[in-house]
């Protein structure tokens, strides 16, 4: 079994060593430009489009990450780019549920108990109870029910607070009250007090936290956006903070990351940043997940987490 690597700025060496050890039979090596040898897989992490263009031996693409928005845009802009007869297959949690859990519970709890509140206060030097939030009324609204979202909304569900979901098709997920597909979007918004976003980037999920959207929310609603910078639209973000629609906004991802100097997320208090962290890629989970889901495509057997690319994710 050949294998392909690539990853920008990482630790390539780590990885291929703990690839070595998963799969002492494999031949494994890191990509460089002008490698166009046979491969019978690849590992990935936003690669440059000449890695995989007229590849036709490539059976499978194992993407290191949930999301495929990077890969799926390079066959979007160049049709073609990736190998036709490849599966384009996905990270399926590997640890980043958990972390994503802690995350969103971390900043859902921070709003309910107004602790960004009481940091304003200390640092103004003022002791002062506020009223609390009734977590009865406290609804959370998850967006994407997937493996990370539905993972969340269990979660936040355990500390008491109303849990609703949204996907696009109908998925039951135990103690959250669910809504699925366009046609219900209004019903899953009205009147939530924290939208939590957990969509993959498609052309249908783009610019979906936006004034509208915003405006259909409890008023003094809190957002979390761990999922795509380029879900939001940064200046509706910055409208509904100044006319008091949005109390504040707690975001992992940014249209342009790093968030560049002079952005003025920074500077807005109400906004809590954080640099693409909500839920890192683990290289031991992942390295086993992917290893065993290429035994098994030797084997002939049929894998999870096989990416859509008509659907986006
Ligand atoms: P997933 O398992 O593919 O789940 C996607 C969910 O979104 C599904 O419930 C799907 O509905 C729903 N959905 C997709 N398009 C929709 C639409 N147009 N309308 C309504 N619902 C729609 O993905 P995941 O593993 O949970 O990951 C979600 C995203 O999190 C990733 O794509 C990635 O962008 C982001 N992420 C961020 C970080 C970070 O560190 N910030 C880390 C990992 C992942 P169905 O159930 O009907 O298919
Ligand atoms: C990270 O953002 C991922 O998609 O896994």
């Amino acid at each position: 079994m050949k294998i392909l690597f690539y990853m920008p700025n990482a630790e390539a060496a780590a990885w291929l060593h703990d690839f070595a050890r998963a799969l002492p039979e494999a031949d494994l090596r890191e990509w460089q430009p002008g490698d166009t040898a046979p491969a019978d897989f690849a590992v990935v992490w936003r690669p440059p489009r000449d890695m995989l263009a007229g590849r036709t031996d490539l059976r499978a693409i194992f993407n290191l990450g949930a999301g495929v928005d990077a890969i799926l845009a390079l066959e979007r802009e160049q049709p073609g780019t990736l190998p036709a007869n490849a599966q384009l297959i996905r990270l399926e949690d590997s640890g980043m549920a958990p972390q994503m859990a802690e995350y969103v519970t971390h900043a859902v709890l921070r709003y309910l108990r107004r602790f960004d509140e009481y940091q304003t206060l200390q640092r103004e030097g003022r002791w002062q109870v506020l009223d609390p939030h009734p977590r009865e009324t406290f609804t959370v609204g998850v967006l994407g029910l997937g493996v990370l979202g539905a993972h969340v909304a269990q979660a936040v569900a355990a500390f008491g607070m109303p849990v609703r979901g949204y996907s696009r098709s109908a998925r039951p997920v135990e103690c959250i009250t669910t809504f699925a597909g366009a046609a219900q979007f209004d019903a899953f918004l009205d009147g939530v007090k924290v939208l939590v976003n957990l969509l993959p980037h498609t052309p249908d999920t783009a610019d979906v936290l936006g004034a509208r959207t915003f405006s259909r929310l409890e008023r003094g609603a809190y957002l979390i956006n761990v999922a795509r910078g380029a879900h939001l639209v940064e200046a509706d973000l910055l409208d509904a903070l100044a006319s008091g629609q949005l109390a504040a906004a707690t975001l992992d991802v940014f249209r342009e990351e790093p968030l560049p100097a002079g952005h003025p997320f920074w500077q807005e208090p109400r906004i809590t940043i954080t640099p693409h962290i909500s839920a890192l890629t683990l290289r031991e989970e992942s390295v086993a997940q992917i290893a065993e889901k290429m035994l098994a495509l030797e084997r002939g057997e049929a894998v999870g987490g096989v990416v859509d690319i008509e659907r986006g994710y």
